[in-house]
């Protein structure tokens, strides 16, 4: 990053456009879910490098799941076969990484990555990365307020109880689509929106920093007057 720039505390991104970006190639969906692991490797490495203080990354949903079950599976492999070529690599990057979703519904070895992954990476003092993982926020907000049960409800309880307890304060969504998808519905309440064209596997560090220099241009006033 060049100019001097603000950076946003917590940044969110919805990875989108694998399929397509696949497919304009003349490629199977498969290839663009490859190349789109590859690019988020890049961008944490450079999010981790600038001081980014967390990242949260929308990777597969709960409304994933309904994509035919080839799919699912290669998605599901290809996060296995990565974690185990990158694991060591991985616990040296000094992330702090927490996977965020409805983990039982996956299988048994990918719950064990995960919580592998949290456990050896817990200590680090680096970038918080959020991985959410067979998410949904609508989901998220029935987990919090289950959790509440006898206490009183205010905006701190509920805030206290979600799995992510941070606001986000942009959110970034590659593929050209204007929507949030049932990502973190509540965190997302006073996040500037950026939205680009770039298909995730071609979202590069310029485009990152494009987002981040449309952040710095809003002023944000929280409902209030500056
Ligand atoms: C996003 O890319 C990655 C996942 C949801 C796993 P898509 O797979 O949604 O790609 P498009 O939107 O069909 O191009
Ligand atoms: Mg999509």
């Amino acid at each position: 990053m060049e100019k001097v720039m603000k950076l946003p505390r917590h940044v969110a991104i919805i990875l989108d456009g694998n399929g397509r970006w696949a497919k304009a190639k003349g490629m199977p969906r498969s290839f663009g879910h490859q190349e789109g692991l590859k690019a988020l490797v890049e961008l944490i490495k450079y999010t981790n490098s600038i001081g980014l203080e967390e990242l949260s990354v929308f990777g597969f949903s709960t409304e994933n799941w309904n994509r035919p079950r080839t799919e699912i599976n290669y998605i599901m492999g290809l996060v296995e076969k990565g974690y185990k070529n990158y694991q060591e690599k991985i616990k040296t990057m000094d992330l702090k990484i927490k996977i965020v979703g409805e983990l039982e519904m996956l299988k048994p070895n990918l719950q064990k990555i995960a919580n592998e992954l949290e456990e050896a990476t817990k200590d680090n003092k680096g970038m918080t990365l959020n991985v959410f993982f067979s998410y949904g926020g609508k989901q998220e907000l029935v987990r919090a307020f289950k959790k509440l049960e006898g206490q009183e409800i205010t905006i701190e309880t509920i805030q206290n109880n979600l799995d992510i307890k941070t606001d986000v304060d942009l959110l970034i969504r590659t593929g050209g689509n204007q929507r949030i998808s049932n990502f973190l519905i509540w965190q997302l309440a006073y996040a500037e929106l950026y939205f680009t064209e770039v298909y995730f596997p071609d979202f590069k560090k310029e485009d990152f920093d494009q987002a981040i220099e449309y952040y710095n241009k809003q002023e944000r006033r929280f409902g209030g007057l500056k």
